[in-house]
């Protein structure tokens, strides 16, 4: 980046108008007492909208408005290359972005258009004083290099025909739309998606244990099928194989359905999987996510896999926890968070935290 300094020729004095003088006077107010120096870019970013570029008079009106030494407030202006320290163009200055993406993707082809139309040298106005150009560091729109900035406005995705008919539709009178102008939304793959098109990154289906997997591999194509429509019905517990969960009445609520809940297709024919309810007692579900280490999406994973109550979790073994840790990818999580200490303690309370 070259050297910013104040231009040679300064005009005399700078005044803000008064209603200039009454927005800087608002903006200063919006920070706490003491701190007015905050409002230095906003206030010299206006002196520079009202003056067409920052000038040496300029920075001192603003360093005496905010109480700042004049030194501060031209370090601000000479470091931020949206302060133009010399006149430019009454219709537009072009800020060409010349940083490694931009330079990669034919900035030099951008600023060559600039070079034939404004004026061979940076910091030139143009013969009829319209415009004039010049080099920037990176202005942060890398992904749609290469890029130019006039004043609030950024055109991306640039060629150098689109260069030519922004100058001519600035050159006429017209405001040309900033942003991409290759037609993509922002910084939007411009054609179809390039990167994470793995349908299994989205269907849950890598939330199954290694064991699943297996199983998944080996099951036949329509009983996966099945399993996948009807996740919480696969092993559904029978009354005579373990009373102590009780079989659900038939107006008992229905087991709420969770977006969270993933779709397994298989391996919930475990032998390892904690029996499961069909839909939760009448009374509804208890409120898992009393136990610490379990969130909503948690909770409707465990919903779909038939898990409701707090009985249900403090009864778990050592080869039902580790299945659920599998299936949820935990990496032994449900045993460092005890959640069948913890579920047996508020099944005992009723609910209830300690
Ligand atoms: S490199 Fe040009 S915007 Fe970042």
């Amino acid at each position: 980046m070259s050297v910013r300094r104040l231009d040679k020729v300064q005009p005399d004095s700078f005044k803000f108008t008064s209603d200039n003088l009454a927005w800087a006077k608002e903006t200063i107010q919006k920070f706490p007492k003491g701190k007015q120096a905050s409002a230095v870019i906003p206030v010299l970013w206006k002196a520079q909208e009202q003056e067409g570029w920052t000038t040496e008079p300029a920075i001192r009106y603003v360093a005496d408005l905010l109480d700042m030494a004049y030194i501060r407030v031209l370090e601000i202006a000479t470091f931020y290359t949206m302060f133009h320290l010399s006149p430019v163009g009454k219709k537009a200055h072009i800020q060409v972005c010349g940083t490694i993406s931009c330079q990669l993707r034919g900035a030099e082809e951008i600023i060559k258009v600039c070079k034939n139309r404004i004026a061979e040298k940076a910091h030139t106005l143009s013969d009829d004083g319209d415009f004039s150009w010049e080099e920037v560091e990176c202005l942060g729109a890398c992904t749609n290099a290469p890029m130019i900035q006039i004043t609030k406005d950024v055109y991306e995705d640039l060629t150098p025909d689109d260069m030519h008919r922004i100058l001519d539709e600035i050159e006429a009178g017209n405001k040309p739309k900033p942003g991409p102008q290759n037609g993509r939304q922002l910084s939007a793959p411009i054609g179809d998606l390039t990167t994470l098109t793995d349908p299994t990154l989205f269907d849950g289906s890598r939330l199954m244990s290694k064991s699943s997997q297996k199983a998944a591999k080996a099951k036949p194509a329509g009983k996966s099928r099945a399993a996948k429509e009807k996740p919480a019905s696969v092993k559904a517990i029978t009354a005579d194989k373990k009373p102590a969960l009780e079989k659900p009445a038939a107006k008992a609520e229905a087991a709420p359905k969770s977006k969270a809940a993933p779709k397994a297709e298989a391996g919930l024919d475990d032998k390892d999987r904690p029996e499961a309810l069909k839909q939760a007692r009448s009374g509804g579900p208890d409120d898992l996510k009393l136990i610490s280490g379990i969130g909503p999406k948690i909770e409707g994973i465990l919903h779909g896999l038939g898990i409701f109550h707090f009985d249900q979790i403090s009864s778990w073994k050592k080869r039902e926890r580790e299945w659920v840790d599998g299936y949820l990818r935990f990496k032994g999580r449900i045993d460092r968070d005890q959640w069948v200490k913890q579920a047996k303690a508020l099944a005992k309370s009723g609910g209830k935290k300690s």
